[in-house]
């Protein structure tokens, strides 16, 4: 689609009209705004899909075998803590994805007769399709409802369709995709939909030596680079844009003293970028921001728990202590 401002459909007629006129607007905002920036969520199309695959299965970026390792030694300490009342419980996961880590979890809680509906919470339609087929023939016995949509909007949902407790789910560093600020009014906002009791486990990605960090954003295989870039030809193909990709270059940074971690865009050259026909003037270095992907102290996440609502109950570390699942109970 090639939008203009003044084209934008008055009255959307699908779904997909609408994703594009906020991707549009989103986009235009993004790159008018000084500095420029683009918003991480918009990596994620089929080619970026593939490209975060390929980055976490590169050797630099731990966090997902960290956490992996969390999910497979330490599933029995992980089920008694979500399932000490003994009652039966709703297991929500906003972003769930293929489910890999959770996997180990729900096959646990099922082989111990614990009582637990899984209800997996993802935008994408093909995850939701994937999870409700492929779930009950690996996990027999399991009992899974899927829903497609927004995660505060589908949490909500699952909130008032249940009278049950609720375990939910925010695993794969994803807190880390949002600024400190960012991350206590969303955890907020989770809060004030669960219940007394309720209970939220949290992955974050832990402050450790600031070249491994570094290095899990700047692969030598250059697919982080790529999955920067992509963004700029998902512009290009969705909201008729004309970036130049070879223009532009990646530039990874950490800091150390606020646990930042953030990828940038360069400007090769000073170049107009037509989107649409929406004219984009970028100077020679500048840059746009792409992503955050914050690292947390321990200490981090006891002032966001605190600030959102919760009251910290459990920690489960990977050995070298490089991620961290924090169980928080929703506090009075
Ligand atoms: C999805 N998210 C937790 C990843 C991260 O580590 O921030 C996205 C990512 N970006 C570059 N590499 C991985």
């Amino acid at each position: 689609m090639n939008y203009t401002y003044s084209q934008l459909p008055q009255v959307e007629k699908t779904e997909q009209e609408r994703s594009e006129r906020i991707f549009f607007k989103d986009v235009i905002e993004g790159l008018t705004s000084n500095p420029k920036r683009l918003q991480s969520k918009y990596f994620y199309d089929q080619a970026g899909d593939v490209l975060f695959q390929e980055i976490m299965n590169s050797p630099e970026y731990y966090p997902t075998n960290c956490e992996l390792e969390i999910f497979t030694k330490q599933c029995g300490l992980l089920a008694k803590a979500i399932s000490c009342k003994g009652d039966d419980f709703d297991l929500v996961e906003l972003g769930a994805g293929d489910a890999t880590k959770t996997n180990f979890l729900l096959a646990y809680l099922i082989d111990q007769g614990i009582k637990f509906t899984y209800k997996p919470i993802d935008i994408s339609e093909n995850i939701i399709n994937y999870l409700s087929s492929t779930l009950p023939l690996l996990l027999p016995g399991i009992k899974i409802e899927a829903l497609n949509g927004d995660y505060l909007d589908m949490l909500s949902k699952a909130a008032t369709g249940s009278k049950k407790r609720k375990v939910v789910l925010l695993l794969g560093a994803n807190i880390g995709n949002m600024s400190i600020a960012e991350a206590a009014a969303f955890c907020r906002e989770i809060r004030e939909i669960l219940s007394c009791g309720d209970m939220l486990l949290v992955g974050a990605d832990l402050r450790k030596n600031p070249h491994t960090i570094l290095a899990a954003y700047n692969d030598k295989e250059g697919t982080t680079k790529k999955f920067n870039l992509n963004l700029l030809t998902r512009i290009n193909r969705e909201l008729g844009a004309n970036f130049d990709i070879d223009s532009f270059d990646h530039f990874p940074s950490y800091d150390p003293q606020t646990g930042a971690c953030k990828s940038f865009l360069v400007s090769l050259k000073k170049q107009i970028v037509q989107i649409g026909s929406t004219a984009i003037p970028f100077l020679k270095d500048e840059i746009i921001d792409m992503e955050i992907s914050q690292k947390y102290t321990l200490e981090d996440t006891r002032a966001l728990a605190k600030a959102s609502g919760f009251i910290p109950i459990a920690d489960f570390y990977d050995q070298k202590n490089w991620f961290l699942d924090t169980l928080w109970l929703a506090s009075e």
